[in-house]
């Protein structure tokens, strides 16, 4: 496709080396310039793996903006295909020195064309920007590209950063006040794939996070990856060179009623990704959330050099429980984020 005038957009494959690297420069160095050094981007290693690897659970694609040859601007784009079925996430990014030339819309207008070619009527994408700014972006680059086409801020997020090691002996002290509270349940953790006996239970969890976690505006549905889709989604993170850090809490009946997950990458070695972390609704108020939590570091620190990286979390601004587990822990506050959404008529 070639609009703006100048400016051509090209979805990339596996084959594109060149063009992958370039992507990946671009991303990283447009998300350093909105927040610095807590920019977390995508290694090229790990985005040639989604391409080799393409999943059952959602479609990746990956774009570029090229003008006069070079590579000014990308877009990452993703289509849940077990559930959500009407919507797509768009990320665009544009190199700093290109802005304010219409590449950023030319990039989305071209995602909104794609997704709506592929029967997709609601769009989310999202913005980052320094902790300082306002809670709803407003004058920030990305909430003001994606409000001039049509987005509504649907809520807040806040980045927080955990540098490793935590201290043993506070991980000590918040594992013996909460563990009082669980003594009915087993908490188990370990690297790698689920174990088979606690897949199923693992994801009946985890499809959940997407509507249970706070959704301030944003339309969701639950997820429905099923046991295949996420075995695939396992061997994907293992080609990526990234190791899974889970702990689950099982009632006494070995179902899994709580969960929490960190990625630990290789082609990255600043950071530790955390990812969901969920209590069912009938099993909250036994402090499940903080003991998982701190299980999982508990072995994550055990288990793998991590000193001198630093986990990297993002909660909704409005969930004041799993925030006051976190500062616990000793997250501090790096950034802002917002979730916008769009409706696509017509
Ligand atoms: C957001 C981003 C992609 C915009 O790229 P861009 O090429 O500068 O965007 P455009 O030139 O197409 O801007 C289109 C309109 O968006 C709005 N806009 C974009 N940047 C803005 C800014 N810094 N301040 C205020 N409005 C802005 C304006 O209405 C602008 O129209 P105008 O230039 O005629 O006033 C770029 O700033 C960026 O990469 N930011 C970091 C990543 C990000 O936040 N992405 C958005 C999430 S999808």
């Amino acid at each position: 496709m070639s609009a703006g005038g100048t400016v051509d957009v090209v979805e990339l494959t596996a084959a594109d080396a060149d063009a992958l690297r370039d992507w990946a420069a671009v991303t990283a160095e447009s998300a350093r310039h909105e927040v610095g050094d807590h920019a977390t981007a995508w290694a090229y290693e790990e985005l040639l793996a989604v391409l080799q690897n393409p999943s059952r659970a959602r479609r990746e694609q990956f774009f570029v903006a090229r003008r006069d040859g070079e590579v000014v601007g990308t877009t990452w784009l993703a289509m849940p295909l077990l559930d959500n079925l009407d919507s797509a996430q768009v990320d665009v990014h544009v190199r700093p020195d290109q802005r304010r030339r219409g590449t950023g819309s030319v990039l989305l207008r071209h995602a909104e064309h794609v997704a709506a070619a592929a029967g997709r009527t609601r769009l989310d994408a999202e913005a980052q920007w320094p902790h300082t700014g306002p809670a709803d972006g407003a004058g920030t680059p990305g909430v003001e590209l994606l409000r001039a086409h049509g987005y509504a801020f649907g809520i807040g997020d806040v980045q927080r950063e955990l540098p490793l090691p935590v201290d043993d002996a506070l991980l000590a002290e918040l594992a013996g006040e909460t563990a009082p509270h669980h003594r009915d349940y087993r908490l188990e953790s370990w690297a790698g794939p689920v174990p088979d006996d606690l897949v199923e239970g693992w994801l009946a969890v985890v499809n959940t996070l997407m509507t249970e976690a706070p959704t301030g505006g944003m339309e969701r549905e639950e997820e429905a990856v099923d046991v295949a889709a996420f075995r695939a989604s396992e061997a994907l993170l293992a080609a990526q060179g990234r190791t899974a850090w889970r702990t689950a809490a099982l009632d006494r009946d070995g179902t899994v009623v709580a969960y929490t997950e960190m990625i630990l990458p290789s082609y990255e070695t600043r950071f530790v990704y955390q990812w969901g972390t969920l209590v069912r609704r009938d099993h909250r108020g036994h402090r499940l959330g903080t003991a998982v939590k701190v299980a999982n570091h508990r072995a994550l620190q055990a288990g793998a050099d991590v000193a001198g990286r630093r986990v990297v979390t993002w909660n909704a601004e409005v969930n004041d429980h799993m925030i006051g587990i976190n500062e616990r822990l000793g997250f501090v506050v790096t950034c802002r984020a917002g979730e916008l959404q769009k409706r696509l008529t017509g």
